[in-house]
């Protein structure tokens, strides 16, 4: 494929600024980078630094003060809110919290977009929801109520209910944590199997830099109808997923795994020698 400039980018920032009304300084400050279709964004940051601010901006939930934001090559600067619904309307999210309604079963929390937006029949309904239930390991939940679920199983409902109604992109903020570091890999395993199975776009805001390396260094594959894992340790193979480190509103590194941990930048270092002690020189 040659790309026609946006075209292959789902995602596009062109020198971004944006201030909270009320503060004295700009939250994202010349912020810049492109999101190929099809592959993985790890957003890394400390608190404060701007990540899930991108995030509100690529749904349109705030504007730009100025700078060009493209999402699947259209530019969302000029867009009425009912444009942007259909903009959001492709895009599936998970919150830390995975925000789900207890009052609702399973099944209905994660079709509950399905619901009001596709008025399915209901025997396509619970087809596409047992589905979704099976691709992430929940099937036999479906009847249940959320507060029946542990934190782990209630992050891959919301996994389900973001991949319900097929988006192109999907975006977490921090989707593991306050889970522990097996459920949280769980979750990881589901952001790698949809990266490479369903060529699902993802854009994950975290700071547990075992998840992010984990998401970079597997992939699956489809083997005689089954699911493969793999995790490689030779991080110069993969190509599928890319980190972007925001430093104080500054974007500070884009690439590849191997180019981060040959990277120069000094919040780069200091980030990785703060999580990885084969990092402290
Ligand atoms: N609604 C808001 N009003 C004012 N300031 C905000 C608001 N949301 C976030 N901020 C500020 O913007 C900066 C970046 O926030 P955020 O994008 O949430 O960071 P991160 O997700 O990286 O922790 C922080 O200094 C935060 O205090
Ligand atoms: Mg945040």
């Amino acid at each position: 494929m040659t790309g026609t400039g946006d075209s292959v980018n789902v995602i596009s920032f062109r020198d971004v600024y944006f201030g909270y009304p009320g503060n004295d300084d700009y939250t994202l400050k010349g912020v810049s980078f492109d999101i190929r279709a099809g592959s993985t964004e790890v957003i890394l940051g400390g608190s404060g630094s701007g990540k899930s601010t991108i995030l509100k901006l690529v749904l349109g939930l705030i504007k730009p003060n100025s700078g060009v934001i493209a999402v699947e090559g259209r530019d969302i600067g000029p867009l009425s809110e009912d444009d942007l619904m259909d903009v959001r309307a492709d895009i599936g999210m998970v919150f830390q919290e995975g925000a789900l309604f207890d009052s609702l079963s399973v099944s209905e929390n994660v079709g509950f977009r399905l619901r009001e937006h596709e008025g399915l029949p209901e025997k396509e309904f619970e087809e596409r929801i047992s589905r979704l239930l099976g691709f992430v390991g929940l099937s036999e939940f479906y009847d249940r109520s959320p507060s029946d679920l542990s934190g782990g199983q209630r992050r891959r409902v919301a996994v389900a209910r973001a991949m319900a109604h097929h988006p192109e992109l999907i975006l977490y903020d921090e989707p593991t944590t306050g889970l522990d570091p097996i459920t949280g890999s769980t979750i990881c395993d589901l952001i790698v199997k949809l990266r490479d199975l369903e060529g699902v776009t993802s854009v994950v805001v975290t700071h547990q830099l075992r998840d992010a390396f984990q998401v970079a260094q597997s992939f699956v594959m489809l083997v005689d109808g089954e699911i493969e894992y793999h995790r490689v340790d030779d991080v110069e193979l993969l190509y599928g997923t890319e980190f972007l480190v925001l430093n104080e509103g500054k974007l500070v590194f884009q690439g590849r795994q191997r180019d981060l941990f040959r990277s120069d930048e000094p919040y780069v270092h200091k980030f990785l020698e703060g999580q990885i002690p084969a990092f402290r020189r």
